[in-house]
């Protein structure tokens, strides 16, 4: 049966799931406090990478999709999905403001009896501690969003989805949804263990890159190559899962959300250290990579931070996608200005960043004392760059030249 569902927050999760619950026959509202977003929804445009304009555009020409700024029309929702920021606060603790006004905005306009699924990444004993006393009388579950932007081969519809409800009643409400638009539908016990269970899978990828990292520091003194050995340990069919080393985290995910289960801990006298070592090897990636390209500089050419010019190559926390939050170039760049340096950036996904009063310039490697590959984006022509530049760092291994240091070429 079809539905009107109502999704809070029309960002990176809130328009893959309008997409595939519009694909599935429901009627979606997409409800978001950013009107030129609104405004661009209703148009037929997509801002988020994963869902092509066409979709959207499909589905408001067809009366399924329409986007708004408006909580009044809340009422007219048989089920409600929330798809808000879950960030941390300036003491780096859970800021659930956004998601908690929100709620109260849902539960004075609601009907009872109503299906609220929260999606935000959030500590466990959210759902339970903090929305339900808000929606007393509403089915509320768990669902965490899995979507990773800019993958292909698994998407909202085809990533199995968790669904924890605070009864087996709520549960059944929530399975029910989403099993008319996704491929596998996975019921656990409470929200707690959904709530869990999706930083359990952050958490997991913080520290196997926080590993690779450390590695990547040694590797550095040892004169040996991360990546060749990286790729020759990944050969192995059984018993590793690759994880490749950086510049650092970024992106809403691993930077943020490991450090809701490490302040929720503390509430039971328990302290989280892989969280917490973790979080320090990896925050400490752009000023490694400050100090090797300052090395390079030195080594290579002779020159130092102070007064070069040096172009940071992708400023995206990861390939092929437009976000920046979070994303290591940002604090790269601010590291290398502190150095003295000049800064400018190539990325194609961005043209401007207006904090840092930065825009994309045209890829002219020659025209730099260095240039540094901070997103290894698939549309650069990375051989182009090495033969042009004077210098080449490269974080990501784009250049794939073997070994540390390889002509003009420095590796992390
Ligand atoms: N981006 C990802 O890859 C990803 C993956 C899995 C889970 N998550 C989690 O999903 C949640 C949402 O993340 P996102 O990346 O989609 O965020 P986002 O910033 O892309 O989107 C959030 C949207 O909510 C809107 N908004 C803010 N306050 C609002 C309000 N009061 N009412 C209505 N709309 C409001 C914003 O304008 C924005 O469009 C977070 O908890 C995040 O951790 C994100």
């Amino acid at each position: 049966m079809t539905q009107t569902i109502a999704i809070i927050g029309a960002g990176y999760v809130g328009v893959p799931l309008a997409d595939t619950f519009g694909q599935a026959g429901h009627s979606i509202l997409l409800v978001d406090v950013q009107p030129d977003r609104v405004d661009q929804l209703n148009r037929g445009e997509s801002y988020v990478e994963d869902v092509p304009s066409e979709r959207v555009k499909e589905l408001v020409d067809a009366g399924r999709l329409r986007a708004t700024l408006d909580y009044d029309e809340l009422p007219n929702a048989d089920s409600i999905l929330i798809a808000l920021p879950t960030p941390l606060s300036d003491q780096r603790e859970p800021d659930l403001s956004i998601v908690l006004d929100a709620t109260r905005g849902i539960a004075q306009r609601l009907k009872k009896g109503q299906l609220v699924v929260l999606e935000s990444t959030t500590y466990p004993g959210t759902t339970r501690e903090s929305l339900k006393p808000i929606l007393e009388d509403f089915n509320l579950a768990f669902s965490p969003e899995r979507v990773d932007p800019g993958r292909e081969d698994w998407t909202t519809t085809t990533t199995p989805k968790i669904v924890g409800g605070l009864t087996q009643a709520c549960t059944q409400r929530a399975v029910e949804l989403y099993e008319t638009a996704l491929e596998t539908v996975l019921p656990v016990s409470s929200p707690e263990a959904a709530e869990l269970t999706k930083l359990l899978e952050n958490i997991f990828r913080s520290v196997n890159i926080a590993l690779v990292n450390e590695l990547a520091q040694l590797c550095d003194r040892m004169d040996l190559d991360v990546w060749e050995i990286v790729d020759a340990a990944a050969t192995k069919p059984f018993g590793f899962m690759r994880f490749d080393p950086g510049p650092g985290l970024g992106g809403h995910c691993l930077p943020v959300d490991p450090f809701y289960l490490s302040w929720k801990a503390r509430q039971y006298d328990f302290y989280t250290e892989f969280i917490e070592l973790a979080g320090k090897v990896n925050a400490n990636m752009p000023y490694f990579c400050r100090s090797l390209l300052s090395q390079a500089m030195n080594h290579g050419r002779e020159l130092s931070l102070k007064g070069s010019k040096i172009l940071l190559l992708g400023v995206t926390y990861k390939a092929d996608v437009r976000d920046t939050r979070e994303s290591p170039a940002l604090k790269l760049i601010e590291l290398l200005r502190n150095g003295g340096a000049e800064v400018y950036y190539h990325d194609p996904h961005v043209p401007e960043l207006p904090k840092h009063g930065l825009s994309s310039v045209a890829l002219e490697p020659a025209e730099y004392d260095c240039v540094a590959i901070v997103t290894a984006h698939s549309s650069i022509d990375y051989e182009r760059v090495v033969e042009e530049a004077p210098l080449v760092v490269d974080f990501r291994n784009a250049t794939g030249r073997k070994g540390r240091v390889n002509g003009k070429v420095w590796k992390l």
